[in-house]
């Protein structure tokens, strides 16, 4: 085979927000990179977080401030995140954000022009910078623009990545790729690799995540030796459409419920008010998902199995305004006016916790020259992920690791050597589907997979179910041995659909076996024949890695453990800010009455 590799300083696998702010903290730097997307360039699944960037700007609760924001993002995680990442997100996100609106980004505004923030689930003050509902799209174009305008970074459009090289040190050197629209294939050679291809919630059946998250650049990394972390925790948004069938699983922003939105039952009855009488419609995602659940478990679940969801309060102009998106979306794929109906919601599988292991700083992983950050990272949102904090995660750790990989570019002379045995096998593997005659067809693959993570492995699990659908998936990775493909090399989505399954199988079975080993029930993760937290379980996150014979071994990595000061934060039932807050208010009323 005659490809003469492509070389590169920082090679950056996805092109959602955290490959994009990567990029530009790369180039920054100095190095020369290369941005891989699954499709065009502009469509993620970053544009599917609508409701908002949490940061805290305080812009209108003056009492907010990093220590709350990092109160809340502990708290919601359940103490399985790692501290040191909330601690730099919290304190570098209002940076992130007003860094944004100088790059061009049109936020909605306060009456006095600051950026405008809305409430979102436990979250405890106004906290979401946002546009409209649509802040992911404009954060990609945002970020898109300015990658346009700056050099060193060269953007592939439709770029399946299928294996991840190592040089002969076990370093981090480069790709095999191939180009969706001609089939050719692409080889690129880096001395810092960035894996920001998302998450893979197209594991699931109903699911707000388009086609490309099939988490490919977790699975081939996993494959070449690097550690996934706490793979049990996999979230499910509480509102997902839910009728008609062909749009089960589109996202419904939180801040439908942000800006006022209530939740109802059946017999019409206010749920949330049972579950959480406190934070109601605003509680954390896995409280009001499994709220929804259990309702419709009860038998008190809308005519297509899930809770109503009703802002036609707020007024016509008031929610063309503030909720524009879902207003189209509503009219367009439901002929529903939301802004006169109330609507039918259900959990839908949104974000993937669990990810790559990474440093804190840095997003380095256990392999030289391989970074991670975003969504395919694990390590800030615990056990579950508070919304808005994933646009914010791309933004600071995506730059934290575009810095990290061009300056360890940097440090290594030379351009990254390749094996050419390495990248013939990878060529002949890829191909090896056209060989196969009456093989598995992969679309039947897919959907028998997505039936049975939902089945075994979805909102709630028990040991048993687990068990079952490791053994159920062990027979389908068989059959998939043998997923076949038909047709040329040109536009073959049949064929690289094989390369999204293997990866789907590969994580999925890394889920099953994290959710297996967490003997508890924490945050996203709820098991049936474990109820409670356990403190003990809540002491490790659970490390897997691939050995040689295709096992995945199982270990305990200590949660880091926060020092005494930011401990102590949590003697406290109220976070710091609403403390400061209610601490205030008692003073003015004191002097009120003095
Ligand atoms: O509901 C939403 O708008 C999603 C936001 C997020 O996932 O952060």
């Amino acid at each position: 085979m005659n490809i003469d590799p492509l070389h590169y300083d920082v090679l950056i696998v996805g092109a959602g927000g955290a490959g994009l702010r990567a990029a530009l903290a790369a180039a920054e730097e100095g190095a020369r990179v290369a941005v891989l997307s699954k499709s065009l360039l502009g469509k993620a699944h970053t544009v599917m977080a609508e409701g908002g960037i949490a940061a805290a700007l305080g812009n209108l609760d003056p009492y907010d401030s990093f220590d709350t924001h990092f109160y809340d993002t502990m708290k919601a995680g359940h103490f399985l995140n790692n501290y040191r990442m909330v601690s730099l997100y919290t304190q570098e996100a209002p940076d992130r954000v007003l860094e944004l609106e100088t790059w061009g980004a049109v936020f909605d505004r306060t009456e006095d022009g600051r950026i405008m923030q809305r409430p979102f689930g436990a979250h405890s003050f106004r906290r979401l910078a946002h546009v409209g509902d649509s802040t992911g799209k404009e954060l990609i174009r945002t970020l898109e623009y300015k990658i346009l305008a700056t050099k060193r970074v060269d953007v592939y459009p439709e770029v399946i990545t299928t294996r991840l090289f190592l040089d002969d040190n076990g370093r981090a050197a480069g790709a095999f790729c191939y180009q969706r629209d001609d089939g050719r294939f692409l080889i690129f050679s880096a001395h810092a690799v960035i894996m920001a291809s998302g998450g893979w919630g197209r594991v699931y059946k109903v699911s707000s995540n388009s086609w490309e998250s099939t988490g490919d650049g977790a699975a081939i990394s996993f494959r070449a030796g690097a550690e996934l972390m706490d793979m049990e925790m996999v979230q499910f948004h509480p509102t997902g459409m839910v009728w008609p069938p062909g749009v089960r699983g589109i996202l419904v922003t939180e801040g439908v419920r942000g800006e006022g939105g209530l939740l109802f039952n059946s017999q019409n009855e206010r749920f949330m008010l049972r579950y959480d009488p406190e934070r109601k419609e605003l509680s954390a995602r896995d409280v009001v998902s499994r709220s929804i659940f259990r309702e419709v478990q009860a038998g008190r679940g809308t005519p297509h199995g899930g809770a109503w969801l009703d802002i036609s309060h707020k007024g016509p102009a008031y929610i063309k305004r503030k909720l524009p998106t879902m207003y189209e979306q509503f009219l367009k794929l439901a002929d529903l006016d939301i802004t006169r109906e109330r609507f039918e919601v259900a959990p839908t599988t949104h974000y993937t916790m669990g990810g790559l292991r990474v440093e804190a700083e840095t997003g380095a992983t256990n392999i030289e020259g391989l970074y991670a950050c975003g969504e395919t990272a694990a390590g800030l949102h615990g056990g579950n992920r508070l919304g808005g904090n994933s646009l914010g995660d791309l933004l600071v750790f995506g730059r934290r690791a575009g810095l990290a990989a061009a300056a360890y570019a940097a440090r290594r002379p030379g351009t990254s050597s390749l094996s050419y045995s390495s990248i013939e096998e990878e060529r002949r593997r890829v191909l090896a589907p056209f060989a196969i005659e009456s093989g598995e067809n992969p679309y039947l693959i897919h959907a028998q997979l997505q039936q049975l993570m939902s089945t075994y492995a979805g909102i709630m699990r028990s040991g048993t179910s687990l068990t079952d659908g490791l053994g159920h998936l062990e027979r389908l990775s068989e059959r998939a041995n043998r997923m076949s493909a038909d047709g040329g090399l040109h536009f073959n989505p049949g064929w690289g659909l094989v390369f999204d399954v293997q990866n789907m199988l590969t994580l999925a079975r890394a889920i099953l076996t994290g959710a297996r080993e967490r003997r508890e029930s924490r945050g996203a993760h709820w098991r049936t024949d474990y109820p409670d937290e356990d403190p003990e379980e809540g002491r490790r996150n659970i490390v897997q890695t691939l050995g040689p014979d295709g096992r995945i071994k199982v270990r305990d990595e200590p949660v880091p453990e926060m020092p005494p000061d930011l401990r102590r934060l949590f003697d406290d039932p109220v976070s710091p800010g609403v403390k400061r807050q209610r601490e205030e208010a008692s003073r003015a009323r004191g002097s009120e009455g003095a």
